[in-house]
This record gives C-alpha cells, structure tokens and sequence, in this order.
C-alpha cells in the first residue's frame, strides 16, 4: 500500500520522494509587501530509484535550485492551474538536500499585509495556509499528507515580533532576526508566521496570549480558562503532546474564528466579547491539537476526520468546564446553523465523505463537516456509550499520532473498535446514509434545552403582542438572544422588530454572534429597508469585520433580493478592499453565483 493518499488538491509525488524536514530562511519585506529566502529541504526517498522531488507552488518566483553544495540542479515550473498553481519539478541528481532561493509574488493568498489603520497601531503580516495556501508563500508539497519538521530564520524590522506556529519568542529582538524551530512532524497547511507589534502575557504555566498592545490585557482576561481547558481536554484524550500552547489575537482582517497552528492558534479578536461568551472557538482550536494536528485528515476530502471529530471534542470541553446545558445551547445553535446551510447545498457536498477534486477546497460546504460530523460521534456514543468511544479516542490519538487517516480506514476502525464490541452493525446506525448519503439521518440526537423552551415562550409572547421590555429575558446568554433572532419569522410584523431593537440595542451589538443573528433577520424580514440605523449597522458590520463565514451569511440574505444584491455589491466595493483574499474570493464567488 502506498504511504500516503493520493491528493487531488498537490501536484507533490511524496511516494517517490517525500520531504523530511524543512528549513526556511525569509527576509520580510513590508515595503515590498513580498517575502524573500531560501527553503532547504532534506528528502526521505519512498522509493529507492526516485531522482525527481514535486513541490507545489503558486505565483512564486523561483530564483535557483542548488544542491547543499550550491551546485544548480534541472528543474522545471509547470503550468499554472487555477486550482492547483505550478508544479516546480526537481531532478536531484540523487542528490538528498535541495535548496530553494524564492520569493512571493503579488498573489500570495496566505499573505496579509496590513497598514496601521487596520490594525490598532502597527503594520502586521500573517498568514493563512490551510487548505493549500501554503504553496502561496514557501514552496513546498503543500498536501496533508506529507509533514515533517521544521525550522526558520525569520528576518523583520526592527521593533517588530515574529511568531510562527513553533517555539516562539516572548521578546523582541534587537535585530529583528528570529528562530524558530517545530520539532515535531507537521503538514504543510500547519506551517504560520505572523509579525506585528505584539505584546506576551502568561495565561497558564504552558499558556499566555500575544496580540497588539491595546487589546492585550482584554485577551488575557477573556482567554482566563485556557488552562483548564487544556486539564479537561488532557482528562478527556490525553496528554498534550505539543508542549506549550499559546494564542495570538490577530487584526479583525482575519479570516476565521480559528486557526489551529501548532503551538500557537490564531484567533480573531470578535472573540473578545468582554464576557468570555466567546471562548468556545478556544477549546476548538485546543482540540485540534489532537483531532487534526495529531492525526490529520490525509486530503480535503476527509475534513470531517478533522473538524467534525473537533467540534465533537470542543463541545466535550465545553461541558467539563460549563455543564451540560450550556453546552446543549451550543450544539442546538450548530444543528439550527447546518440546517440552514443544507437548503442551499448541492446534494453531494452533505455527505461527510466529501469530493472536491478539480474544485478549489475552499469551495466546498462550510459546516457539515463540522456539524454533520459531530452529530455523527455524538449518535455513535449515545448508541453505544460514552465510555466505550471515549477509550477508542483516547487510544485513536495516541496510536495514529503524528499520522493521516483517511474515511475508509477511520470506518474499518469504527467498526472493529467500537461497533462490533458492542453489538452493533453499520445498518443500526445507518453508517452508510452518514457517511456516504445527504443531509442529517434520522437517528441524529435532538439537544433538549431548557435556556432554549424559556426563549422559544418568549418568543411566542412577543409575536402575540407583548411589548419587547416586557419579554422576560433577564440573565439571558448571547446564545439566547442569538436563538430568539432566528426564531423569529421572516414575516415577523416590522414594528415588533423596531421594538425590539429600541428596546434591546440590536442594531449597536457588538457580540458578532448576536449582531449576525440580528441582521440576518432584519434583511430577510426586509425590515432592514425602512430603518436606516439598521441599514448602518449593516454596512458597519460588513466593514469592520473580516471573518469570512460571517460576512457571507450577511452578505447572503442580502444577495437573496435585488434591492439587497444592489446594496450588498455597492458595499462590496468599498469594503472589499480591507478584506482577507480568502475572505474577498468567499464573497465574490457568492455575489457572483446571486
Ligand atoms: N481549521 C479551521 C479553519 C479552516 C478550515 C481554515 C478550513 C481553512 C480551511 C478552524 O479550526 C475552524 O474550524 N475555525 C472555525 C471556528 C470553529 C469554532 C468552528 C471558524 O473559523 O469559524
Ligand atoms: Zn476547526
């Protein structure tokens, strides 16, 4: 059997030559807005006769190819795919190190260079490399499956910090040179730099927090149960297999909530609600220090083995720390989020087994990975018990450590491991319809919730006439407001919802969540049309924030009309412009599609 997966999404032949470690060497140059080195690489021939390595590329410029003595090596850059970017072909000449001279070109779609005015005061670079960006800003063999250690020699001005997603520094240098080294085995997609001017701030013994100055001490505050989190998660899969785990808030150009760089995740700042609401992106990006970093889904087409194991470990942590009705809020709002999505799927993107060759990666579906996949382990245990799946997830992180697993093999595991053990065949509990099949099979959990009745009351109150403060809401979670804003009927009277907003300050929310459920409602209700504040509040939102989720549920609703598309594309263009490329061809791609 081959060692690793045939990926549609790399050019990489890693069962010929695989890459075993990496060293990079960047010069970053912020006036440029370009990176500039030298990554050498130490190959592990997978088969004895290989002489050619394959390195994935995209728009970058290749300067020389050297063996570790300097001497040139043949190579070629293949075409460019839309998809894929170039193949870069080396002959070796048996050689077992090749060096690399290159620099990024001015669609390095990892790469975001902000000026001051999008930050709170510095310029900032970070990247973003999952899924195959990473080829965008180090050439490499950009597929989950190959990973290897690596080291770097990041060079930045002067009074600025590096960190990667590595040992890192708490210190500015005095130089701006920085190393870094990852000991352990990573993928491509996990590789992340990010320079700014950051400050650290211990959360933990084995946890802090870097971000800009101004928001600092309001991370640490708002990240305080990081560390019991890491216990909950060791209690529930494990030891923490990556030494320190640190966070760094990052401008709100970010594109996600999270980003799981080993050793150092990548968040946005909406998480800073002031009232630690927020933290369950946390001990998401935590979890993926096993499901995902550990043991890696082997190509996009398996990111549930990713995701979908990692809400599934979140939402455990989630109820170690918080209980079990706060963590059943969590899991209604993931389930009512996947329903909404799978209306306007294509059929074979809701299965959890995905296809997306000859696609770009990110074009596929955004949650059922997530939810459909979480749902799926929370049906397995309740059919065959917690303890039983807790046991075979402890032993799966631990045995397939450091390695890719693939759908076919996780199934043959499941089954051996965890089903048959307990009596149970695949038709008792619709293995295939899960896995292989459309939207949410009938044996899915429901999530009782008692916060969740208390709102749906008042949300029936409301529509029968009982004036907005008159509702009881006192003590209400984000997460209940979020439910009552997506209880309520697109046909919901407009005074009712100008009521509310006057009552509630809907418009002027800045919790993201609840603020997206309110827009959401006041577009589909067309309220939004007859009340400029909400108008504002619309283009604010969609010019403040950066997550790309967010902004084309936003943008969605609006495209659903024409007035709204009208609206949604002359915000575009002028917001467009402070946008993550990922976040700008998310959005572009959808108004395009409307
Ligand atoms: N690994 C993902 C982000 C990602 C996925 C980037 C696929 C590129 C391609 C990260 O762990 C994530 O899932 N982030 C979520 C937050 C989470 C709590 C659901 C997000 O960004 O919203
Ligand atoms: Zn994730």
């Amino acid at each position: 059997m081959a060692e690793f997966a045939d990926d549609p999404h790399s050019h990489a032949r890693p069962n010929e030559i695989a890459v075993g470690h990496l060293h990079l060497d960047v010069t970053v140059d912020f006036d440029e807005q370009r990176l500039t080195g030298r990554a050498t690489f130490r190959l592990d021939r997978t088969a004895a006769d290989a002489d050619v390595v394959v390195l994935d590329t995209w728009d970058l410029e290749i300067r020389a190819v050297t063996d570790a003595a300097g001497a040139a090596l043949d190579h070629v850059l293949g075409d460019h795919d839309p998809i894929l970017g170039r193949s870069l072909t080396i002959e070796t000449g048996g050689a077992d190190t090749v060096v690399v001279d290159y620099a990024t070109g001015g669609d390095a779609r990892a790469l975001q260079w902000l000026e001051p005015a999008q930050t709170t005061g510095e310029r900032f670079l970070f990247t973003q490399s999952q899924p195959i960006l990473a080829r965008s800003w180090i050439p490499c063999q950009d597929t989950p499956a190959v990973r290897h250690p690596y080291d770097a020699t990041v060079r930045v001005p002067p009074g600025l910090l590096a960190v990667m997603s590595a040992e890192n520094p708490t210190e500015r240098s005095a130089d701006g040179v920085y190393s870094f080294a990852m000991p352990q085995p990573v993928p491509s997609y996990l590789v992340a730099l990010a320079v700014g001017d950051l400050e650290f701030r211990p959360l933990g013994p084995r946890s802090g927090v870097y971000a800009e100055p101004a928001v600092v001490d309001a991370a640490a505050w708002e990240f305080a149960d990081t560390e019991p989190m890491m216990e909950a998660a060791e209690r529930l899969y494990g030891p923490y297999r990556w030494g320190r785990y640190d966070l760094l808030v990052l401008p709100p150009s970010f594109p996600y909530g999270g980003m799981e760089n080993p050793r150092l995740t990548f968040v946005t700042p909406t998480l800073l609600a002031g009232d630690r609401s927020l933290v369950t992106v946390v001990a998401h990006e935590l979890a993926h220090s096993w499901s995902g970093n550990l043991v890696t889904n082997a190509t996009w087409d398996d990111i549930w083995l990713n995701e979908g194991f990692t809400v599934y470990f979140e939402t455990r942590i989630d109820e170690e720390l918080y209980g079990a009705d706060y963590t059943a809020m969590l899991l209604r709002l993931g389930r009512q989020a996947l329903e909404a999505e799978l209306a306007t799927l294509a059929e074979r993107d809701t299965w959890l087994s995905l296809d997306l060759a000859h696609r770009d990666p990110e074009s596929g579906p955004d949650l059922v990975p997530y939810e459909k996949g979480s749902l799926f382990l929370r049906m397995i245990e309740q059919v065959v018990g917690r303890e039983r799946l807790d046991a075979f997830l402890a032993d799966y992180f631990d045995r397939f450590a450091f390695r890719s697993m693939d759908t076919v093999t996780f199934l043959a595991l499941l089954r051996t491991e965890v089903l048959e053990p307990a009596g149970v065949g695949d038709a008792d509990v619709q293995l295939e319809a899960w896995v292989y099949g459309p939207g949410v099979p009938a044996n899915a959990p429901e999530f009782p919730s008692d916060a969740f009745d208390r709102v749906d009351r008042q949300a029936d109150a409301l529509l029968a006439g009982t004036a907005a403060a008159d509702l009881d809401t006192a003590g209400w979670a984000p997460q209940q407001w979020v439910h009552l804003l997506r209880v309520l009927p697109t046909d919901a009277p407009h005074a009712v919802l100008a009521d509310l907003d006057r009552t509630f300050g809907f418009s002027a929310q800045r919790n993201i969540e609840v603020a997206t459920a309110w827009l959401e409602l006041a577009i589909r209700s067309e309220y939004v049309w007859g009340a400029a504040e909400v108008d504002d509040a619309v283009a604010g939102f969609l010019d403040r924030h950066g997550r790309s989720l967010y902004l084309r549920r936003v943008y969605a609703k609006l495209a659903a009309t024409p007035r709204g598309l009208d609206r949604a594309r002359e915000i575009f263009a002028t917001a467009a412009a402070g946008y993550h490329p990922v976040a700008r061809a998310g959005v572009a791609r959808m108004l395009d599609a409307a």
